[in-house]
């Protein structure tokens, strides 16, 4: 990939934030960890060094060789990143005084041009470190303070090396696009020439480069990153691309049907496998939520692995695997610990032996949608919430039937159609029903009632990492609980749920 850059990652929480500034500027980047700089440097045109949770006075503070790159590259370092340069060459970090978290604003910047060409003092920036650079590295000049942090930004002489204290990706920071764009494209001269198109056209040849005639088989989700990957291979290789869009009974109401047309209708050689009774067999009796999602993870590959065998000689299993999966796979501090058995890349086991094509793998999610709709995918399709991949099963609090699935599914598709209509669906991150295992009492006429109790959840988020309830008027509320109880037999008390995650998950179990 051309006029790439380089972020190198000391562990910070906000590293994933930069790689996402720096592509908004239509430029492509890599976040890389610090203890494994690339052997190849050519392809990058400049190196940002990210935060970290560490102090570089801790004896195991990240200490990673950049002689290759300090003095030979244009250098960015951001807070630690800065800490970094200046202590290891010859300035000095100490622990400060006063906490400097939060806002501050640039009093003096001294020098308007480069890094900060067209940025007025008294910019709003956004700090977050417990160290405080008190003596700059050798050659190097002040550019910028606050009030509190002397030495808020500086530069190396005779080198495009330069520093930064705050953090110019997080949103606070009122410049700080404009001093990412200073320092890629004009100091590093990079062209801002990395866009959706541009993407899709160079992955489509890449694809048709590196798969040839060959054959690859593709499981379909319905959602998002499986579909714009297919799309994708399939304008690189045609028929050739096989996919599988597998029924395991817990899907939405009428969506596998309605999906399948879908995608034959956007011209995708996909085969629907309706496997339902399978899975729900494999789920009878199973309480719990780690054992559920294994059996339909288990039955699934047996489904695919089937399938997959149908086609002969197939070389590659496509996937839909996207950059954060990647990171996460390969982040400074190993794998994250497992919360849920999911988010596991490499998905279908090795006994398969395929080699495995992920045209997504270097995409955030919103650069997925972008791409998507530049190939032309349905908006629809596009903007359609992330569901779980064991899907009802985890919402079906305890043992699951093929009744409780079908109750589910009526109560899911009023909330979901009733937001639609609302307007209100694209407002909200992700949005289902859960259908809990109690019951309670109610009365409906003369009689006393004892029926089931379903939860409704509707939640805000960027990412699914964390999320907030949202914030959804009474009366759709109001709306939406009187058409479940009245349409849906066996239903007779609606709640919502107004947790937000942390604590709380977006799933029930
Ligand atoms: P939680 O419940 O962990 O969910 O806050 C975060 C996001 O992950 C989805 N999720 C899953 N997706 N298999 C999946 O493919 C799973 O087992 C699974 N569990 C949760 C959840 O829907 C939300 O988008």
């Amino acid at each position: 990939m051309q006029n790439n850059v380089l972020i190198l990652d000391f562990g910070s929480q906000y590293t994933q934030l930069i790689a996402r500034r720096v592509r908004e500027l239509n430029i492509y980047c890599e976040i890389h960890p610090y203890h494994k700089v690339p052997e190849n440097l050519d392809p990058f045109k400049a190196v940002i060094l990210s935060g970290s949770p560490f102090s570089v006075r801790a004896e195991d503070a990240p200490h990673p060789d950049l002689s290759r790159i300090k003095g030979h590259k244009p250098l960015l370092g951001v807070c630690y990143g800065a800490q970094y340069l200046a202590h290891f060459h010859g300035g000095e970090v100490k622990p400060s005084d006063i906490r400097e978290y939060g806002r501050a604003n640039l009093t003096t910047i001294l020098d308007n041009d480069g890094l900060f060409a067209g940025i007025p003092e008294d910019t709003q920036v956004w700090m977050s470190h417990s160290d405080t650079i008190a003596e700059l590295p050798e050659g190097a000049v002040r550019l910028a303070s606050t009030n509190d942090v002397a030495n808020a930004a500086y530069r190396v002489e005779g080198e495009e090396t330069y520093a930064i204290q705050f953090h110019p990706e997080v949103y606070h920071t009122t410049h700080g696009r404009q001093l990412l764009e200073n320092f890629l494209v004009e100091i590093a001269k990079i062209e801002p020439s990395w866009t959706p198109a541009a993407f899709a056209e160079s992955t489509v040849q890449e694809l048709k480069d590196k798969i040839g005639d060959g054959k690859v088989v593709l499981g379909l989700s319905g959602g998002v990153d499986s579909t714009v990957a297919a799309v994708l291979l399939n304008r690189a290789i045609g028929e050739n691309l096989y996919c599988i869009f597998v029924n395991n009974g817990l899907l939405r109401k009428n969506e596998f049907q309605s999906v399948l047309e879908q995608y034959k209708g956007m011209g995708l050689n996909v085969k629907g496998v309706d496997a339902s009774a399978r899975f729900l067999k494999a789920l009878e009796g199973e309480s719990d939520p780690e054992a559920k999602r294994k059996a339909i993870g288990r039955v699934f590959i047996e489904v695919f692995d089937d399938e997959a065998h149908l086609v002969e000689n197939v070389d590659w299993l496509g996937q839909g695997t996207i950059y954060p999966d990647v990171i996460e796979s390969v982040s400074v501090n190993g794998p994250s610990v497992t919360i849920k058995s999911h988010h596991n890349v490499g998905g279908l086991p090795d006994f398969m032996k395929l080699k495995v094509v992920e045209p997504l793998r270097m995409l955030f999610k919103d650069e997925v949608r972008r791409v998507g709709a530049q190939l032309g995918i349905d908006k629809e399709l596009l903007g359609r919430h992330p569901f779980p991949g064991p899907g009802l099963a985890i919402r079906i609090l305890g043992d699951i039937t093929e009744e409780k699935v079908r109750i589910l599914q009526e109560v899911d598709a009023i909330f979901i159609d009733g937001l639609k209509k609302w307007d209100l669906y694209n407002k909200v991150w992700q949005a289902g029903a859960i259908l809990l295992p109690i019951q309670s009492v109610g009365v409906m006429g003369d009689e006393r009632t004892y029926e089931r109790v379903v939860a409704l959840r509707a939640v805000e988020s960027t990412d699914g990492m964390t999320a907030d309830w949202v914030n959804l008027p009474y009366e759709f509320l109001q709306e939406t609980s009187n058409h479940i109880i009245n349409r849906v037999k066996g239903v007779n008390r609606v709640v919502y749920d107004i947790s937000s995650k942390p604590p709380a998950t977006i799933e029930w179990e």
